[in-house]
């Protein structure tokens, strides 16, 4: 059944009616649309708009569309325009007269800026706790591995040594602020548009306090134009959305770098990889590759957006229907993406000995010999140059700095010492990076600590 019949004269070309059909996809959100529907009503009968039987009769029928709905009994038709006419008609349907005023001050322009409201509101919690999962998995291997020696990478040269709970804590920092940009995103979204009709309102005393407070919105929309064309929120949680893939993608990008035969730093679990067709000794990090892949569609889903968005007069164009199958689809794929991303984390082993060994060559510690060599009074840049000369002298040899002699080193420079050895150990030159923010071990443990505690919050 349409719903705009009166004014024509002729049938709509079979082509446009397909063409213009958005219920293959808005259906996705039928909830929102009917509990958004109750909550119309319920203050329409409230502001004596329509009666208490009236309401009473829509509510019944909407709650058992919904459970119909749900139980597969009711299915979506191919002839209904969108979710609000494929409701609106099966209410008609079914309870008759009375539903005939469940659209009265209400217009499909402020009922899908709704609807698309609350299920972006709905799956953004969920992009939240998925988030918070991901954390807590994170941090569990960062307590696990506070004297767990790697190299860190500057240019993906080796540089300093650090351990795998400050590699990992970086991006425990990463995605604890994709949170908190969730959080903000919520707190400009939360407002409220039912009420703002096609554009300009309406003439019914509607109170749009009451429909905001039954939604849980903190309050109405402010303007209703800006209510029915304002996708921002959308844009928000895409860019949200985007962001949080980066990093994804970035941290896959590791994980497949540390799982390659050269570094052989981790072991992605067998239920987390694929095997090959035609090479038997083969198992894939597949997971972190997809993830990595996948990037590129949300990014181009944000891009699809803002681009759909930037042309638009006020108030509501039919270019807005565009919103859902790309924002849905970034959905689905950044949320499926985080949770398998932190079942790999979850199942991963680590190759602590590999990554050790690997940590104690590539001169991880030459900037600790010039530390060391500033504290007997030599100064920085005579001290950087003389190790230069050290790291020289061994990559002739084909040594470390460690397996140096004492003889070898006065050579270079007679300010060494015993000492030095104890010095440019890998695990001195970790201990002593005490400042804030850094891989020492006790400050390490003091970031764990918070990140429980963080955790702990909700
Ligand atoms: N299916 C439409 C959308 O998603 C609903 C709003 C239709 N409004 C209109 N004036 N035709 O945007």
């Amino acid at each position: 059944m349409k719903l705009w019949g009166g004014r024509f004269t002729k049938e709509t070309n079979d082509l446009v009616n397909k063409f213009n059909a958005s219920l293959r996809y808005d259906q996705r959100f039928f909830r929102q649309d009917i509990e958004g529907s109750i909550a119309h009503v319920t203050m329409l009968a409230a502001q004596n708009i329509i009666s208490q039987d009236d309401k009473l009769a829509i509510i019944g029928g909407l709650n058992s569309i919904k459970s119909d709905l749900e139980n597969g009994t009711l299915v979506f038709d191919t002839e209904s325009e969108d979710i609000h006419s494929f409701v609106e008609a099966n209410l008609i349907e079914r309870i008759g007269e009375p539903g005939k005023k469940l659209h009265t001050g209400r217009s499909r322009n402020d009922q899908v800026a709704l609807d698309m409201k609350l299920y972006v509101r709905f799956e953004l919690q969920r992009t939240d706790s998925l988030l918070k999962d991901l954390l807590t998995v994170i941090n569990n291997i960062m307590k696990e591995n506070i004297e767990t020696y790697m190299p860190g990478f500057t240019h993906m040269q080796k540089a300093q040594p650090v351990t795998l709970a400050h590699h990992f804590g970086a991006y425990f920092e990463m995605f604890k602020r994709d949170r908190s940009r969730l959080e903000s995103t919520y707190e400009r979204l939360n407002y409220c548009p039912l009420g703002a009709g096609a554009l300009a309102g309406t003439t019914y005393p509607l109170d749009r306090e009451l429909t905001a407070k039954l939604l849980e919105f903190y309050g109405p929309t402010a303007n209703s134009m800006d209510s029915v064309s304002d996708r921002d929120y959308v844009l928000e949680y895409l860019s949200d959305l985007s962001i949080i893939m980066m990093h994804l993608s970035r941290f896959s990008e590791e994980i497949i770098t540390w799982n390659s035969n050269e570094y052989h730093f981790v072991e992605i679990d067998d239920t987390y990889s694929t095997g090959s067709s035609i090479m038997p000794q083969k198992k894939n990090p597949d997971v972190a590759e997809l993830v990595r892949g996948k990037t590129g569609r949300v990014y181009g889903a944000l891009v699809s957006m803002l681009t759909t968005m930037k042309g638009l007069p006020l108030a509501y164009n039919k270019d807005m229907q565009e919103d859902k199958e790309v924002t849905f689809d970034a959905i689905d794929t950044a949320n499926d993406c985080i949770t398998l991303f932190a079942g790999m984390l979850d199942t991963i082993s680590f190759n602590k000995d590999a990554m050790e060994d690997s940590a104690k060559k590539g001169f991880t510690n030459a900037t600790d010999a010039a530390d060391y060599l500033v504290g007997k009074g030599v100064a920085f840049r005579d001290a950087h140059s003389i190790v230069g000369r050290l790291v020289l002298y061994c990559l002739d040899k084909g040594i470390a700095l460690d397996d140096m002699s004492i003889e070898e080193y006065k050579a270079i420079s007679d300010v060494f010492e015993e000492d030095i050895y104890e010095a440019i150990k890998l695990k001195t030159c970790v201990e002593k990076r005490m400042t804030i923010g850094a891989p020492g071990f006790k400050v390490m443990q003091e970031v764990v600590a918070k990140n429980e505690a963080y955790l702990d919050e909700e």
